[in-house]
């Protein structure tokens, strides 16, 4: 018995001080990703394009070298998406618009602008000149070709408004009380709590 409670002591020092090495891993590598993105968005400001706070800006291509003219708001999460602030197709075929050498062109270059707390999903394009609305979403995939108002979520191509910001929030909060289990980590405290 005495033998058993030493290896049972033995055990769980082992196993804690395994889980302690693990959760030391885990959030130096959250912090890392989040050094890294801090990073980018530096250099995207460095070069002249415009960043609000508190963004997430994963893995985005801002134009073709990140010249653009690109203004993101505050409090925005910018998945893995295009967005544009220029067109060089005119150049091609319209002589006024060729210098000497092909970095010479002139391009169509128009502010792009994601206002604030907007979500922009994955392989979504933005088009140059594009204004997104505060509060707004951009389904996956989408390609947004005109203005998008404020407050509401918009997907396809050409995107089109699906419904308003109100309405999304109200089906995800209906959906959280019927399937918390599509929310790891959520909890409830109450069947009213909108938290
Ligand atoms: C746009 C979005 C927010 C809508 O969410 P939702 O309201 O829960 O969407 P639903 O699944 O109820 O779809 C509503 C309608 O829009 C359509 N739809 C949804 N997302 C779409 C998209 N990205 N492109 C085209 N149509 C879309 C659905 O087919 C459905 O059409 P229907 O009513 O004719 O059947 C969501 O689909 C989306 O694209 N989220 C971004 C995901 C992402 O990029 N994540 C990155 C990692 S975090």
């Amino acid at each position: 018995m005495k033998y058993l409670n030493i290896i049972c002591k033995r055990l769980t020092a082992l196993l804690s001080a395994v889980l302690r090495r693990f959760l030391r891993l885990v959030s130096s590598a959250e912090e890392d990703d989040a050094s890294i993105m801090q990073q980018r968005i530096e250099l995207y400001r460095g070069r002249g394009m415009k960043i609000g706070e508190n963004c997430y800006i994963s893995d985005v291509t801002f134009g073709q070298d990140g010249k653009d003219p690109i203004i993101v708001g505050n409090n925005c999460v910018l998945t893995k998406c295009i967005i544009l602030g220029h067109d060089a197709s005119p150049a091609l075929y319209i002589r006024e618009l060729q210098g000497k050498g092909l970095f010479d062109r002139i391009s169509i270059s128009r502010t792009t602008e994601i206002k604030d707390d907007c979500f922009v999903g994955v392989n979504a394009i933005i088009m140059g000149g594009v204004t997104v609305g505060p509060r707004s979403i951009v389904g996956a995939g989408s390609v947004v070709t005109r203005d998008v108002p404020s407050g509401v979520v918009v997907t396809g191509n050409p995107a089109r408004v699906i419904c308003t910001i109100e309405a999304y929030i109200e089906k995800h909060r209906r959906q959280m009380q019927g399937h918390p289990e599509w929310y790891p980590g959520l909890k409830l405290k109450h069947p009213d709590n909108h938290a």
